[in-house]
């Protein structure tokens, strides 16, 4: 894509002003409302520098790039190399790979379902969707195909992974992190409703992903209803992100992902998935760096699937209660958990909510959260 976005001309004098080649450029970081007033009151004497104010200015890029996925074209088995295991779940396993041809790294997710040939070319057809989503909260997609009968669906990789594997890394997400993940999921839940009019329903820190430029970008939501309920029914999971409404049986809208946001949220404060609430001399003790108390408690016992779900629909529901918290994080959770979903927040409350705001103007340096927690090189800027 131009650098030049806007078409604008310099004057001789000022046309090499940019920096010289091989030199990187640091990273950009997101400006505080005060910083975006003097980004627009800097005199704009150079190209970059108007690019760079367009580019902190949030004007942000889409999660991958028109002109890369015209290249590739059609994915095929044959073209990827297998490169490592990243990871598996109930439907499948996937998989680092290089395409071939064009020397791209992506994330191939292999599904083995037992279904009939015609339900497969279905779930290939409606995963073909997934090409006109294009948000910088959203994994980018390349292609889906068929092979010795597995569904392959390869996706743009992401390499700090996904936030439960990076809650084992680092034991908690601190709450300036878990702010900055909020919003982008917010964001991407929201751009899924309005622009594709579908819900995610299946929010869980397995499915958020992050990579060492502090992208945050949500994964596997239900685009393939065919696909969505075939997995349903191989479910194997150990732990429910589900809301009382859907374990109910009853209807549920974009309210349900509301619900299990809001249980990842305190998952990934507190290091531990919190049905049923852990003891509040737990938490203390995991909460309190200094803590010296000894012997150290065991980690709560998870539940069986079936006492989860019992208890989701009839216990009060978890609460994020600890000084550690803000009042605002701790708030924004009540409301994401109230087990009426018509009580429960929604999308544009909870976009406006002064927890959120405060993320959307502060800067956080989630890159090099990620690459601290995961030992990964920062990356270079492209
Ligand atoms: N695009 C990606 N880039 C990097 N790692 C990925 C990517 N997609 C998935 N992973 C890794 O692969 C793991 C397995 O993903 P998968 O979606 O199969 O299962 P899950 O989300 O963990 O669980 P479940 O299948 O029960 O929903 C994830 O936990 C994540 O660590
Ligand atoms: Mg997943």
């Amino acid at each position: 894509m131009s650098k030049n976005r806007l078409n604008l001309t310099l004057p001789p004098a000022s046309a090499d002003t940019s920096n010289p080649p091989n030199v990187p450029t640091p990273p950009l970081k997101t400006p505080s409302r005060a910083n975006r007033a003097d980004l627009l009151n800097q005199p704009k004497n150079s190209i970059d520098t108007i690019t760079q104010t367009l580019q902190q200015l949030d004007v942000e890029k889409p999660a991958l790039n028109r002109s890369q996925k015209e290249q590739m074209g059609e994915i095929l088995d044959e073209d990827l190399e297998t490169l490592a295991e990243l990871g598996s779940g109930s439907g499948g396993v996937v998989i680092k790979v290089r395409h071939i041809p064009t020397q791209s790294t992506m994330a191939r997710k292999k599904i083995h379902l037992e279904l009939k040939p015609l339900v497969k070319k279905q779930i290939i057809r409606e995963l073909k969707v997934l090409h006109d989503f294009n948000f910088p909260h959203i994994v980018g997609f390349y292609g889906a195909f068929q092979n010795d009968g597995e569904i392959s669906i390869c996706m743009e990789y992401m390499d700090g992974g996904s936030l439960d594997l990076i809650l084992k890394w680092a034991g908690r997400i601190p709450e300036p992190i878990l702010g900055k993940i909020t919003l982008a999921v917010l964001k991407g839940l929201s751009y899924l409703r309005d622009k594709h009019a579908i819900m995610h329903r299946d929010v869980k820190p397995s499915n958020i992903l992050v990579n060492s430029n502090g992208d945050i970008k949500i994964c596997d939501f239900g685009v393939s209803g065919q696909l969505t309920d075939s997995i349903a029914n191989s479910f194997v999971g150990s732990r429910s992100y589900m809301s009382p409404e859907r374990i109910n049986g009853g209807h549920y809208s974009v309210q349900s992902d509301i619900w299990s946001l809001g249980l990842s949220l305190i998952e990934m404060a507190i290091g531990v998935y919190p049905i049923p609430p852990p003891d509040s001399k737990f938490i203390d003790q995991i909460l309190n760096e200094n803590s010296n108390q000894s012997p150290k408690m065991p980690e709560p016992k998870m539940m069986a699937i079936f006492d989860q779900l019992e208890c989701i629909i009839n216990q009060p529901p978890p609460r994020l209660e600890h000084k550690t918290f803000s009042a605002e994080f701790t708030d924004f959770v009540d409301k994401c958990l109230k087990k009426d979903p018509n009580e429960r927040a929604d999308l544009k409350t909870l976009l406006e909510h002064p927890w959120i705001e405060k993320y959307e103007n502060e800067y956080v340096d989630v890159a090099g959260w990620v690459c601290g927690t995961m030992n990964l090189p920062p990356s270079t800027p492209n």
